[in-house]
């Protein structure tokens, strides 16, 4: 009798616990997400996701599912989930209300783990200490505003260069090929598949060794007036809290070139495209340019300001054509909740940078290259920094580009000088442009820019 009674207590006892766990496990999830329903999204393969259904130019795919999905669209990718973020809204949703949860990089995709050192660099780093003093000496020595003034001398030295190149090259052909002056690291095929890339990670190795080894031998001659490399250098001997190794140099050389290079020559390369192609706004920046610089010296930077129409022309471009399409993929800490969705945590984020551009709900025609839309109206405060979610084209919050200030720099300059210094055809025979992308580190024009250009400047404005 005891022993049945035992028996039943002990029956009851287990009952209970487990209607306890299973009670309070649905309160709570009920409490924290009172559906758990993931955002919508394209019915996928088991296993492999949504991989083979992205093509070669996966954002015109994901930026089709977007209209059909909505601006919050989840799929699964291989083994982890992926959230893309395709309107202004949305991008705000998570760039900014939701910054903090989503300021990890994903670092398990093959471009971190073979061209960045396995994420030692800045670019594919956890937020965390690292990141902070890597972003910290950066800004301070090579992005911010300061050192940028500091090294302006430096840019007018190498564009003398260039100007003077294509000067000459003007006179003997007038044939003009964008790629052999702006540059590029296309030549390396970043955009090739994984084999590709643990190749290039050796030469590229072999490269920076080489490159550190000399630096640090002339170091003597820039003291007083250390450059960046110079400084995380010392900062290897010379620190007391976080301590960079040489690998975390090397990463960190490899991320400013591979996403300082390609990125802002593929916008100039677009711009004078879209000008080559709309000849009356290259007529209008002209008249603009003369105006404001005359015809007797080169563009300076400082003339950028005073030159509302060719900023216009920048934006526009930035806006159509941006260089990194998707966002670098950043991923969630915890699991959170967007537009009354559940975001679980690990899942990668994509923000749809180039749907944004090309919203119908946000932009008027927004397949026209139209500069004259940033000149008036609410659109004349948009600024591509990452506050305005309509012109995101350097991501937005902690992980934004932390090379936002010289991009606009170079490309200012460098486009500014290019379309002053000298008039621009397209070559005999070509009557339509082609403006098919391809889709890569950055999205590129398929077919690269050629074109003929002509001085237009007085003699003595290329010799200096
Ligand atoms: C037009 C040119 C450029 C474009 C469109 C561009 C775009 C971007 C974008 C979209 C991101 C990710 C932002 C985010 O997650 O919210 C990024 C990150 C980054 N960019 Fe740029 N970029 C450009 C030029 C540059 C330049 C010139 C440099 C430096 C030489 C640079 C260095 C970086 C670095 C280091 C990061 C990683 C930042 C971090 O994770 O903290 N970029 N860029």
């Amino acid at each position: 009798m005891a022993l049945e009674l035992d028996t039943f207590l002990l029956r009851e006892l287990v009952a209970a616990i487990i209607l306890f766990f299973i009670t309070r496990y649905s309160i709570s999830s009920l409490l924290k997400n009172p559906s758990r329903k993931l955002p919508p999204g394209p019915k996928v393969w088991p296993i492999i996701g949504a991989l083979p259904l992205l093509g070669n130019m996966p954002h015109v795919t994901l930026a089709k599912m977007a209209k059909i999905y909505g601006p919050v669209m989840y799929l699964k990718m291989g083994t982890c989930g992926m959230v893309v973020a395709s309107t202004p809204d949305a991008a705000r949703a998570f760039l900014k209300n939701l910054d903090m949860n989503f300021s990890n990089r994903s670092s398990d995709i093959a471009g971190a783990t073979h061209l960045a050192y396995d994420a030692q660099g800045m670019v594919f780093a956890h937020y965390g200490p690292r990141w902070k003093l890597l972003r910290k000496l950066c800004n301070l020595h090579m992005l911010g505003g300061k050192a940028l003034e500091d090294w302006a001398q430096v840019r007018v030295v190498e564009l003398g260069h260039m100007v003077r190149a294509m000067y000459e090259s003007s006179k003997q052909a007038g044939y003009f090929n964008i790629g052999d002056y702006i540059p590029s690291i296309a030549w390396m095929d970043l955009q090739g598949i994984e084999r590709g890339m643990k190749r290039l990670h050796k030469r590229f190795d072999v490269l920076l060794k080489k490159m550190i080894e000399e630096h640090t031998a002339t170091a003597h001659e820039r003291r007083g007036k250390p450059d960046l490399l110079d400084i995380v250098m010392a900062n290897r001997d010379n620190s007391t809290s976080e301590r960079l190794t040489l690998t975390n140099v090397k990463a960190l050389l490899l991320n400013l070139f591979t996403a300082g290079t390609d990125t802002a020559s593929s916008i100039i390369e677009w711009a004078l495209a879209e000008m080559l192609k709309n000849p009356s706004i290259l007529e209008r920046a002209h008249e603009e340019m003369d105006q404001v610089i005359g015809r007797n010296r080169r563009l300076e930077e400082a003339d950028i300001p005073k030159l509302p129409y060719f900023q216009a022309i920048c934006k526009e471009t930035m806006r159509k054509h941006p260089s990194t399409p998707l966002n670098l993929p950043r991923v969630s800490t915890e699991a959170c909740e967007v537009n009354g969705y559940y975001i679980p945590k690990n899942t990668r984020l994509s923000v749809h940078i180039w749907a944004i551009g090309r919203d119908p709900d946000v932009w008027e025609n927004p397949l026209d290259f139209t500069p004259e839309r940033f000149l008036s109206g609410k659109n004349a405060k948009i600024d591509p920094r990452g506050n305005d979610f309509e012109l995101i084209l350097f991501g937005s919050g902690r992980r934004m580009c932390a090379g936002t200030r010289m991009a606009i720099v170079l490309v200012e300059y460098i486009l500014g000088t290019l379309v002053h210094s000298f008039d621009w055809k397209l070559p005999e025979g070509v009557v339509e442009l082609n403006m098919d992308e391809t889709f890569g580190l950055a999205l590129q024009k398929a077919v690269p820019l050629s074109a003929i250009v002509s001085p237009r400047l007085s003699l003595s404005a290329y010799a200096s």
